[in-house]
């Protein structure tokens, strides 16, 4: 293993979202998706890591671990609970946590939906409902209208791509309705939102005198590669990157429609993005021969590959492969909006997070503009249909008593944010 430093500037920090992390809230998809018996383990969102009763504690373990920014989302459903009715109560707490954070010297990176919608919103047909767009923005600008003054860094929807794959493409996620029709349809209303949430911050924050108004995208990217390399593979991981990345990536960061979405620029043409935020988690084998699943064949993890607890391919090369592609593409200064792995017993957590800032360390050598490094996550959370069991925290949670833990990658990660490189005693300590 060798040592190396990240430049002087670079931002380290964790990624959260509210619904996997604060408990409490009982008005959005997930807490009536959880009681439908689809998480894998039965356990549910509704007390999580109890964040919503302890900010301040957990503001003090990223203190502690000298981390210099934090991505966290607003949870919508809290702050309008009801149709164009708003909370004045929720936003407060969340005007307080942000205060928090800056006063510990934390920068906030605000994402503004993140895989929930409200009720009211999901029961009037979500994102397939062509006025999801206009709920968006008018929620977007009473959020920005109040929290603007402190906070100049946005990502108005987090990975679209995952959100609407897991709800109407793959299914298991609500509202579970599979149907390429719906996927689409669904993923034109969460560009325009996207755009207009663009559009509105900066308009909102320029009006109030603030010229330092970044917005950009947190979307999930993993290479599909053919197994075997046949034409027929090819072909088929085309399409999944098609389907899945490319559509919304021309869609957000130009404003273009690619087919099967549409085509041209229904919203005008333009650069909607001043970051290019990348989720990464690991990489996708596309395999047609020896799949009878018809003609996009199988997804499935590389034989022989080192995985993590639910089973993905640990593959640090894919986070250079990714950020290279769309950096050669845009030129804008590049994110990891996440990156992290499952590892309850953290017997490979550092050796994760060594991989893959080596790669981001490469990536910067190579003239790449990376920027910042989110690690997902700060505290074990609710993942999704693993529900509570998948321990992706640098900080353990005790789900019955919600006592905190660093683990020892965690302190790894706390010595590279603090001095900004991977040093020699720091490789002696941690990995013997
Ligand atoms: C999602 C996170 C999730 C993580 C691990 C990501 O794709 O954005 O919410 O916790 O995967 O499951």
């Amino acid at each position: 293993m060798e040592t190396f430093a990240l430049p002087k500037g670079f931002l380290l920090g964790t990624a959260t979202s509210s619904l996997q992390i604060e408990g409490g809230d009982r008005n959005n998809t997930w807490y009536r998706w959880v009681q439908t018996g689809h998480i894998k383990d039965g356990t549910t969102s509704f007390v999580a890591a109890d964040h919503w009763n302890r900010v301040a504690e957990d503001i003090a373990l990223m203190q502690q671990l000298h981390l210099q920014t934090y991505r966290m989302s607003l949870e919508w459903s809290r702050i309008e609970p009801e149709q164009g009715q708003f909370d004045n109560d929720a936003l407060q707490h969340y005007r307080k946590e942000i205060e928090m954070l800056l006063a510990a010297g934390i920068r906030p990176l605000v994402t503004l939906h993140y895989f929930t919608n409200p009720l009211w919103a999901e029961d009037a047909g979500g994102w397939l409902n062509p006025e999801a767009a206009d709920w968006f923005e008018r929620y977007t600008t009473h959020v920005v209208e109040n929290l603007g003054d402190l906070v100049s860094d946005w990502c108005p929807i987090n990975a679209p791509n995952v959100c609407l794959a897991q709800g109407y493409l793959v299914g298991g996620w609500p509202p579970n309705d599979v149907r390429l029709t719906r996927y689409l349809r669904a993923a034109r209303t969460m560009i325009e939102g996207h755009i207009r949430a663009y559009r509105k911050i900066h308009q909102v924050r320029a009006a109030a005198g603030y010229q330092d108004t970044a917005v950009g995208t947190a979307l999930h990217l993993r290479p599909f590669d053919p197994k075997h390399g046949t034409g027929h593979e090819r072909r088929a991981a085309a399409v999944y990157d098609r389907l899945f990345h490319e559509v919304f990536v021309s869609g957000l960061c130009e404003g273009r429609l690619l087919q099967p979405l549409g085509s041209g620029y229904p919203l005008g043409e333009g650069r909607y993005c001043d970051f290019f935020g990348v989720n990464y988690y690991t990489r996708d084998i596309v395999n047609c021969a020896d799949s009878p699943a018809g003609p996009l064949g199988r997804r499935e993890v590389r034989d022989g590959a080192r995985t993590n607890d639910v089973g993905w391919e640990i593959y640090p090369e894919g986070l250079y492969r990714v950020c290279r592609k769309y950096w050669d593409r845009y030129h804008i200064p590049v994110f990891i909006t996440e990156n992290g792995t499952a590892d309850a017993a953290d017997h490979f957590r550092s050796d994760f997070i060594y991989e893959h800032l080596w790669q981001v360390h490469q990536l910067i050598e190579d003239g790449v503009d990376v920027q910042r490094y989110y690690h997902w996550s700060l505290l074990d959370g609710f993942e999704w249909l693993e529900g509570l069991s998948a321990k992706f925290g640098l900080v353990a949670v005790d789900p019955s008593t919600l006592e905190r833990t660093v683990r020892t990658s965690g302190w790894f990660y706390g010595d590279i944010a603090r001095s900004g490189e991977v040093t020699s005693k720091m490789l002696r300590q941690y990995f013997g």
